[in-house]
């Protein structure tokens, strides 16, 4: 058993008592403590895992190992691609990164706000997108030697809607596209940062000129293969999922992926165990936060489920592909979406509750 598998293992008990009785001291302890074992977990090299030939897939190209790989945030600072090739992740998403670095989100205390409900298979969080910024972010990324059937994406997002940002971030990718990443994810639903007037839940006019913008500056100029995939909020409403779609494909993107966290307090709260509702309650009137995890299961399947039958009445020209994320716990839950047209999976949460249950062995116990 490795430092991490151990450590994931007692905190078990640990975790449970402490975020139920004192979520504040739970929440001091795992904003901080998950950096510790995050940077940990990546100097772990387990045996190599190997999957089934069948989990394999190709998409825009590109060979994935399995259909199933980490969310943006894990990784942000792009160490730990060696670890996720010999645990079997499907490819490895670095990220999300911002042109330049950002300190992330500080309050009453605690550096980027994190708190874990195990019993619900949830967590919030308010970090805000800490990370080194793009450059530093690449350097690291231009030591890795890539494996067969791992690709290498990359999670961007911009500092700010100004045009000089949007700019910026235009310049950022064709950084991008002179590295040796292989897609690209745009993260349009972070609520943990400052974007002014920013509406996850719709087509906002803001966020369509941005999308605009982009596939202006960049898409139709790009000269080799690299998919851009755009990703939204869980909370976005599922009545504008073929607006979206329609869009996302007359300006040429690869890609949708719902989602991220959740900001709907009420709806989730119905939906965390008992037991934990005081250190959810706590760490929303404090922090307010992004909810992950099983909470966000149903929206997952239900946005990506109605974005794969929409794109099946569509011709297309080329490829363009929906990415499932929000409480990815079970194969079969998977090969449900699939049968609806859902190409590849990411998680975060639930990795973390795999880990704790089966270690670096994850991904091969998640696909028996
Ligand atoms: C601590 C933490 C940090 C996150 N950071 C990012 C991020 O930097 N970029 C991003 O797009 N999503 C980020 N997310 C959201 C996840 O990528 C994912 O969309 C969300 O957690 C839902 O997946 P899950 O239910 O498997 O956790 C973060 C989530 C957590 C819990």
């Amino acid at each position: 058993m490795t430092f991490c598998e151990f450590l994931s293992k007692i905190d078990r008990p640990i975790r449970k008592s402490l975020v139920s009785s004192f979520p504040f001291l739970a929440c001091f302890v795992y904003s901080n403590g998950r950096k510790f074992f995050l940077k940990k977990l990546i100097e772990e090299r387990p045996e190599q895992v190997e999957l089934p030939a069948e989990l394999a897939r190709e998409f825009w190209g590109i060979k994935f190992r399995s259909p199933l790989f980490n969310a943006a945030g894990m990784f942000k600072d792009g160490k730990g691609y060696e670890l996720a090739g010999l645990q079997g992740a499907g490819a490895f998403l670095a990220g999300t990164v911002t042109p330049e670095p950002r300190k992330g989100n500080a309050c009453k205390g605690v550096r980027h706000p994190f708190l874990p409900f195990p019993l619900s298979v949830s967590s919030s969080n308010w970090m805000g997108l800490p990370n080194p910024g793009l450059k530093a972010v690449l350097n690291v990324l231009k030591t890795i030697e890539k494996k067969p059937g791992v690709p290498l994406g990359l999670s961007l997002a911009s500092d700010s809607d100004s045009l000089s940002d949007l700019e910026t971030f235009v310049r950022a990718l064709y950084r991008v596209e002179d590295s040796n990443i292989d897609f690209i994810e745009i993260n349009e639903s972070c609520p943990n940062v400052q974007h002014s007037g920013r509406d996850y839940s719709s087509l906002d006019e803001k966020f369509v000129a941005r999308m605009e913008y982009i596939a202006k500056n960049f898409l139709r100029q790009s000269k080799r293969n690299l998919p851009v995939i755009v990703k939204l909020s869980n909370d976005f409403a599922i009545e504008f999922v073929p607006n979206l779609i329609d869009l996302l494909l007359e300006l040429g993107y690869d890609g949708l992926n719902f989602g991220n966290t959740s900001t709907n307090y009420k709806e989730i709260s119905v939906l965390i165990n008992p037991a934990e509702k005081n250190a959810y309650d706590f760490f929303v009137s404090n922090f307010g936060g992004g909810v992950s995890g099983i909470p966000l299961k149903n929206r997952s399947y239900a946005l990506t489920e109605a974005a794969g039958k929409y794109l099946r009445t569509k011709s297309l020209r080329g490829e363009f592909h929906i990415i499932r994320t929000g409480g990815i716990t079970s194969y079969k839950d998977i090969q449900q979406s699939q049968s609806v047209g859902v190409s590849l999976f990411q998680w975060f949460t639930g990795y973390f509750a795999y880990f704790e249950k089966f270690g670096h062995r994850l991904y091969k116990e998640f696909f028996i």
